[in-house]
């Protein structure tokens, strides 16, 4: 089978290169990035001596660039987003831009194919917008009430992926989740930015009070979830996939600096995001029920793994952090 990966140079994109890669079925891994600040060279080069490999470097908003391989594809799983929330309140545009055009794009160009088997859609559980403490996890069928333009545009996205399977009848699955942690995050999303702050004894800024709420799943336990998502006869339908393991942000703090040995006065409490969600919660039965999946990684043996692969990854956090001071500079011009 020929898989397509959008975002694939990114954080769970090329996670999930590193297990399609395993699959012994898998006869062409099509790799499409923008290469933008999010997108490292780094997070491929392990893949790249595989010959079952192709990376092309293009904007999923310019399908005609890869118009080929993305017909070629039995599965096409699109990661490639801007994803970082912060970023999508200082400059939106890029976010409608790649989030909904270039998904928009991607399934006009799928309509012509006469080989597609699926097409995933990869979003988030922030669709959902925010969940007070006391209400039940989301599920599939939970009205969308994004509170960011990252969030709007996801739902976007989902939304229009799921009218094309009604339209035109298309294979359409999305999977939303909660927040991913592992290895090859950006040193800009909370848990790397714990890490690598604690490692050089730096503040580790909380915002607020520190009791927001999210949901953290260990990066492989959706990527093993995306592609049984992928296999399943199901289609036209949304896929949840979280970790039970709701935890305050402060918390999450807390067990990274035990992991790390270091001491809580590193905390800085920061002025809050605007809109910031309070809680986010997925109801995950109807997945572990369809799928056979549910995660494998405890939380507590995910963050042994991820704090021991940014201890070891020191070089690749320097690149990461000069991409994002770039991006940064970049975004202060405009
Ligand atoms: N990280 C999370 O916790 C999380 C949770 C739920 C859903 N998601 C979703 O999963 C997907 C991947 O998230 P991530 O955390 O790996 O993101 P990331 O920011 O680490 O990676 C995004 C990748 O997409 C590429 N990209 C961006 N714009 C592009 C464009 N126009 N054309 C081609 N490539 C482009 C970047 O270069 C980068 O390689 C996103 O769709 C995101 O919304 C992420």
């Amino acid at each position: 089978m020929n898989i397509l990966v959008t975002g694939g140079a990114g954080f769970i994109g090329s996670n999930f290169c590193d297990l399609v890669l395993k699959q012994k079925e898998v006869n062409k891994l099509f790799i499409i990035d923008k290469f933008t600040y999010a997108g490292l060279e780094e997070n491929l080069e392990h893949v790249m001596s595989d010959p079952r490999v192709q990376l092309i470097k293009a904007d999923v908003c310019h399908t005609e660039l890869f118009k080929e391989p993305l017909l070629d594809a039995n599965y096409v799983f699109n990661f490639a987003a801007e994803s970082h929330v912060d970023n999508s309140i200082m400059s939106p545009r890029d976010f409608i831009q790649t989030n909904i055009f270039g998904t928009f794009q991607i399934l006009e160009t799928l309509r012509q194919s006469n080989n597609l088997k699926k097409f995933v859609q990869i979003s988030t559980d922030e669709v959902y917008g925010s969940l007070t403490n006391t209400a039940l996890p989301s599920t599939e069928l939970s009205p969308l009430q994004p509170s960011s333009p990252y969030s709007a545009s996801k739902a976007g996205a989902d939304h229009l992926a799921l009218s094309y399977a009604l339209t035109y009848g298309l294979s359409v699955t999305v999977t939303r989740s909660s927040n991913n942690y592992g290895p090859r995050q950006l040193p800009e999303k909370f848990i790397p930015k714990i890490i690598i702050n604690a490692l050089n004894g730096l503040n580790i800024p909380v915002y607020g009070t520190g009791k927001n709420i999210r949901d953290w799943i260990f990066v492989e336990d959706n990527c093993k979830g995306i592609w049984k998502a992928a296999l399943s006869k199901e289609t036209n339908k949304v896929f949840h996939f979280g970790a039970d393991n709701e935890l305050e942000n402060l918390d999450i703090v807390k067990i990274f600096l035990e992991e790390l040995n270091q001491k809580e006065s590193l905390i800085e409490y920061v002025k809050d995001r605007p809109g910031h969600d309070f809680r986010y919660s997925l109801n995950i039965e109807n997945t572990i029920k369809t799928l056979n999946w549910k995660p494998e990684e405890s939380f507590h043996s995910g963050v042994k793994k991820t704090v021991n692969w940014y201890q070891k990854n020191l070089v690749w956090i320097d690149k990461a952090n000069e991409k994002l001071r770039i991006k940064h500079l970049e975004m202060r011009q405009k």
